[in-house]
């Protein structure tokens, strides 16, 4: 592990320009600098650099952070990778700290495994290209599906021999222990070799080191398995990996578009012919580890089905997870019973290359076609097939997205635009309904689906149709709240009150701990709330202890915090004056936490305004006097704070 001192030194060195300037070309413009974002595919610069704030920020798919965040993503690496990497660059030392003698072991452990592997996928390599078997066996094997040999190399294909226990009495003379190899399963129980006489896939993880095995046998029409494969270890969850990522994620992130095929040979085969965005799910359906791996380095998926379309439709069931996702999902299909390798040295590259893409279809509209051409006008039939598309439209998350969906399908399937929006609309709520639900459940919170006043968070805008522009998405109260979260986030640890030794942290959280429960929006009230733990354990609270926040969610939400202090309401007139007529917010922070903070009562104040006199008109209904004088002078109470707190915000406003 790496000290905390290191790594605040390095995140105190590491100057986001220099880091980013290693990878893309920025220019200045004022006190920032521009580029093309390296995350996504654009033409016209929205990759934002402040020297001044450390942080970069893309505009156009919303990336942003430190310079850490910048090359975890940019190079894939984990947090303490990245550290090194900015180390390296800085040339600052990291002495590691002892770690836990168990997670010593564990690291040593999985080290090992790497090693065996290791030496097992150089094993299989020489046996292919040095052995007389291996190279008029396996090689010719692999040539004569077209492979090249550097293709072969960099794939890490290899040879098993057919004898007994080559590898094992190899390995084991070498100095491997046989638990090892045991548990990588390269050795069966019986000592013998696993994997005998079939040519090897190397499968790699994210870094390309190996971490399990595939053998295909080389006869045809024989009984055994056409592949075995390593069991799961420490090392391998197969859920988790997608066969060829180590060499597709460059190109896939360059593209903006991951291509997923089935076969390891139809990514080798692909890769080789120049088509290097593309990765396999190993012949089982995709996982949701598997989708969350793609969407590291693009939302764009496009699917090669190979087979008819009775098994492509059972496939396609699997797919909804991946719309959930918010992931954009083409399919083609691959036709004559080829799949994506076999058609590929059929037809060629370049015309290989134009077919995917002639043939890519949407994969909501390709299913809604798909089906339709099976029902054929049975009107009951039509029905059913009516849910199965809306069921999948309903769990695309972008309201946007879901209209052009609606549309689409209904005039697809010649119904009443109306009809689908309705179904869709349906089908949202109960989406949501049922993830609140799983979501309460898990808490252990209190089951309240349907939220008590109409303005409650809970529901959020589940409407297809129509957009309308313009319209108003937060509840209101989310400027005063992004505010304060704003505020909190960036100048939290400094000095409220110099004399009395009262941060601006303190200072909020003091006035607002009792209406914390009140916030509208959760992530701002999680900054709040961690804040106040972060007091409670008197630790210090600093811009870059959100940034380099382990929540994602968390560390992105400060970077637009604290790249965009002048986003107000649109009917917060008074502010923006308030603003145009001071320097830099950021210099100015306890006047502005102060109006803040009133500008945050004051909604709150007004809300219960409204509702007191919403259940004052039911009372006056009733003739109960008794609730009357009790509600009127609750109203008079009300409207005295909140005359009281609108002159003082008057005078902080307009001084
Ligand atoms: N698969 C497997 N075990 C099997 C059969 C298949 O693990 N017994 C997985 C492999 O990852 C394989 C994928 O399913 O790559 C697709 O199967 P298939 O299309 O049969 O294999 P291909 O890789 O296309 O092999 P080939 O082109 O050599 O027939
Ligand atoms: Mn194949």
């Amino acid at each position: 592990m790496i000290p905390q001192k290191t790594v605040t030194e390095i995140l105190e060195t590491a100057k986001i320009e220099e880091v980013v300037q290693d990878f893309v070309n920025l220019k200045r413009r004022g006190v920032n600098m521009i580029g093309l974002c390296p995350f996504h595919h654009e033409k016209t610069p929205s990759f934002t650099v402040s020297p001044t704030k450390n942080l970069f920020k893309c505009f156009g798919c919303g990336k942003g952070g430190d310079p850490a965040r910048f090359i975890m993503e940019h190079e894939n690496l984990a947090f303490p990778e990245a550290l090194k990497y900015l180390a390296r660059k800085y040339r600052i030392e990291i002495k590691e700290i002892e770690l836990t003698p168990e997670a010593v072991a564990q690291q040593q452990a999985e080290e090992s495994l790497y090693i065996v592997n290791e030496f097992a996928r150089q094993f299989y390599q020489d046996q292919l290209f040095t052995t007389d078997v291996g190279r008029s066996v396996g090689l010719n094997y692999f040539k004569e599906r077209g492979f090249r040999e550097e293709t072969i190399k960099k794939f890490g294909l290899g040879f098993a021999p057919k004898d007994g226990a080559v590898f094992t009495e190899k390995a084991t003379k070498t100095g491997y222990k046989l638990d090892y190899l045991k548990k990588l399963g390269l050795t069966s129980r019986y000592d013998k070799d696993f994997f005998r006489n079939r040519v090897m896939f190397t499968i790699h993880n994210l870094s390309g080191k190996p971490i399990a095995f595939a053998g295909r046998i080389m006869e045809k029409d024989v009984k055994a398995p056409k592949y075995i494969n390593s069991p799961e270890t420490e090392i391998y969850t197969k859920s988790k990996i997608l066969y060829g990522t180590y060499l597709a994620k460059k190109a896939i992130r360059q593209l903006d578009e991951c291509i997923l095929v089935e076969g390891y040979t139809d990514v080798i085969s692909l890769h080789q012919a120049g088509i290097e965005n593309v990765v396999a799910s190993s012949g089982t359906s995709l996982t949701e580890g598997q989708i969350s791996l793609i969407k590291r380095f693009t939302p764009n998926i496009k699917i090669l089905y190979d087979g008819d379309p009775a098994g492509v439709k059972a496939a396609l069931r699997g797919l909804d997870m991946v719309l959930e996702k918010d992931m954009n999902v083409k399919v083609v299909l691959i036709p004559d019973k080829e799949d994506p390798d076999s058609y590929l040295q059929k037809v060629g590259a370049t015309a290989f290359q134009e077919f995917i893409d002639q043939k890519a279809q949407d994969f909501i509209l390709f299913k809604t076609n798909l089906l339709l051409s099976e029902v054929k006008g049975d009107p009951v039939k039509k029905a059913g097939l009516v849910r199965d598309i809306v069921d999948s439209i309903a769990r695309v998350p972008d309201p946007f997205k879901r209209s052009f969906y609606v549309k689409e399908c209904a005039r697809v399937m010649e119904l009443e635009e109306e009809v689908l929006v309705t179904e869709t609309n349906k089908a949202v709520k109960q989406i949501l309904q049922k993830r609140q639900f799983d979501r309460q459940k898990q808490e252990g919170t209190q089951i309240n689906i349907v939220p008590e006043d109409g303005e409650g968070s809970a529901t959020p805008d589940v409407e297809v149709l129509p957009p309308q522009p313009g319209r108003q998405r937060t509840t209101g109260h989310e400027f005063q709240e992004r505010d304060i979260a704003r505020i909190l986030v960036a100048a939290g640890g400094e000095m409220y009150d110099e004399k009395e030794g009262i941060s601006v942290a303190e200072y909020i959280l003091s006035n607002i701990e009792e209406v914390l429960e009140d916030f509208d929006n959760a992530m701002y009230q999680r900054i709040a709330r961690e804040c106040l733990q972060l007091l409670t354990n008197n630790e210090k609270i600093s811009p870059q202890y959100f940034i380099s926040h382990k929540e994602q969610e968390i560390s992105s939400l400060a970077v637009d915090l604290l790249y965009s202090p002048y986003e107000y309401s649109p009917g917060w007139e008074e502010r923006d004056l308030y603003l145009s007529s001071q320097k830099m917010p950021d210099e100015n922070f306890t006047k502005d936490s102060v109006s803040s903070l009133m500008n945050f009562k004051l909604r709150k104040i007004i809300r219960l305004c409204e509702k007191n006199q919403q259940r004052l008109k039911e009372v006056q209904a009733t003739d109960d006097g008794t609730q009357l004088m009790r509600l009127l002078k609750v109203q008079a109470r009300l409207n005295e704070i909140r005359n009281d707190l609108a002159k003082q915000l008057g005078t902080v406003v307009l001084k």
